[in-house]
């Protein structure tokens, strides 16, 4: 591991090669057509309607339309700008192809590509950029097509001191591939934040017994605790306490002890240190004060087709709801804004409602649309049994369908709703409420009919 002393002897080899000047210019991306920040910033701003409730807007926003328009509309929204928490996008990955729900009904399409794409993007995330929290966190998700050109965009964007993890997501089982290549089962996700100070709830994952054993392979004598030893120094040379003797040891040479003289005196004493035969000390860590295992940036657990009983809304593409769980865990607490503008089947809403977050999604899909309120209203189907059609709004039982008219004509604020679900209101893009309002009608007339 690198101590203060070597890197600042490496540094000065560097510098004498390198141009200072240079080293710290912002590495960037060109291309045609790429907007001053200043132009997006002024990008016209959406109208956007209020589509139901008509009078009482609930905590929860559905916004149909593009959401570059909507973000801009956002960014004068005193209650959005600066207070959303947590920002986790799945794009469309410039795969230069349209997308068709289960149902064989198109969903979207994905057919810009190349700088259009990177310009599409990058819009996107300056205008997220001011309605994130300074303690807020954004996650894109992306593949192997565009994540390193996106990465330079990032860093451009919320900068290099902020990117956080690259987060390899195993996404599904593995193929027997005919082409000649290793299989591709792996896509990421960008991690940055908007400052150095930001919500973290640490992610750990349960130990297995197996797992625990083989890590923690030690067994105190008397208390049966399991343990495993690790060094008490750590790299760095220290010329304060924890640089010179304890009991008559100097730390191995380059290191310093981890702590205080005092301090290991005292752990030595509560019987938290190992002595080898030849009189070398470790530091006993024991299992039982562990959390869990530490989350690592790369994740296996979250595939999107994992068995035929997982539940689904029949959308392209949508992704694993535990995934957003861990991301929503990790990087939000209740009460919070979570922000979706790309939000399809509207995983990214549910799960952040079960979780007791706010949130806000946008999507431009007249079939995004229909599946969120599908999802909500209805609940999802088990893979396995879908049967490549949606089922019909108003056949599943009516305390289901029927929330929308329940909400819409008795809800109010001194007395809410009995619904599973929190009130969320149903915005548009002005220049398309015709066509959001055909959306909603049916959920909205099935408790009236
Ligand atoms: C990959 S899908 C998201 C899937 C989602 N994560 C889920 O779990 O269902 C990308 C979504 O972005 C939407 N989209 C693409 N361009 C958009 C735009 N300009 N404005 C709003 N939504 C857009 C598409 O309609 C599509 O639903």
């Amino acid at each position: 591991m690198a101590t203060g002393n070597s890197k600042a002897k490496w540094k000065q080899s560097v510098e004498a090669e390198a141009a200072t000047q240079l080293q710290k210019t912002q590495v960037t991306l060109q291309y045609e057509g790429k907007a001053t920040e200043q132009t997006v910033l002024a990008t016209p701003p959406a109208e956007c309607a209020l589509l139901w409730p008509e009078d009482n807007p609930g905590l929860n926003r559905l916004y149909y339309g593009d959401n570059l328009a909507i973000l801009a509309a956002l960014q004068y929204d005193p209650a959005i700008r600066g207070k959303v928490k947590l920002i986790y996008i799945d794009p469309p990955f410039a795969t230069n192809s349209v997308f068709q729900s289960r149902s064989q009904t198109d969903a979207y399409q994905d057919l810009l590509i190349g700088a259009n794409y990177i310009e599409f993007i990058r819009r996107r995330l300056i205008l997220l950029r001011e309605l994130l929290a300074d303690d807020g966190s954004i996650y894109i998700h992306l593949d192997e097509n565009m994540a390193f050109h996106i990465k330079v965009v990032m860093d451009e964007v919320f900068g290099t001191r902020n990117f956080r993890n690259w987060i390899t997501r195993r996404k599904c089982s593995h193929k027997n591939y005919t082409k000649k290549r290793y299989g591709n089962i792996s896509d990421y996700i960008l991690f940055y934040t908007k400052s150095d100070t930001y919500v973290w709830n640490r992610s750990v994952e349960t130990w297995t017994v197996e797992r625990a054993r083989k890590e923690y392979t030690c067994v105190e004598a008397g208390t049966g605790r399991r343990y495993k030893k690790v060094p008490v120094h750590a790299p760095g040379v220290r010329n304060g306490e924890t640089g010179q003797l304890w009991r008559g040891m100097a730390p191995p040479p380059g290191k310093h002890w981890q702590y205080p003289p005092k301090t290991l005196d005292a752990m030595d004493a509560r019987g938290e240190i190992y002595w080898s035969p030849t009189g070398n000390p470790r530091r006993k860590i024991y299992l039982d004060a562990s959390a869990g295992v530490p989350v690592q940036d790369i994740w296996y657990d979250f595939r999107d087709d994992r068995n035929q009983n997982v539940l689904i809304t029949g959308y392209p593409t949508e992704k694993n709801p535990e995934m957003l769980e861990r991301i929503i865990q990790a990087s939000s607490n209740p009460g919070d804004i979570v922000l979706d503008c790309f939000s399809g089947s509207g995983t990214t809403l549910a799960v952040a409602e079960s979780m007791g977050r706010r949130w806000i999604g946008i999507d431009n899909s007249p079939e995004a649309i229909t599946t969120t309120l599908r999802r909500f209203f209805q609940g999802t189907e088990r893979m396995g049994d879908y049967v490549n059609r949606p089922k019909e709004i108003g056949t599943n039982t009516g305390a289901q369908t029927t929330m929308l008219a329940l909400l819409d004509a008795d809800a109010t604020e001194a007395s809410p709703p009995t619904a599973r679900y929190q009130p969320f209101s149903i915005y548009a893009d002005a220049r398309e409420t015709a066509q959001m309002r055909t959306l909603i009608q049916p959920w909205i007339l099935s408790d009236a009919e």
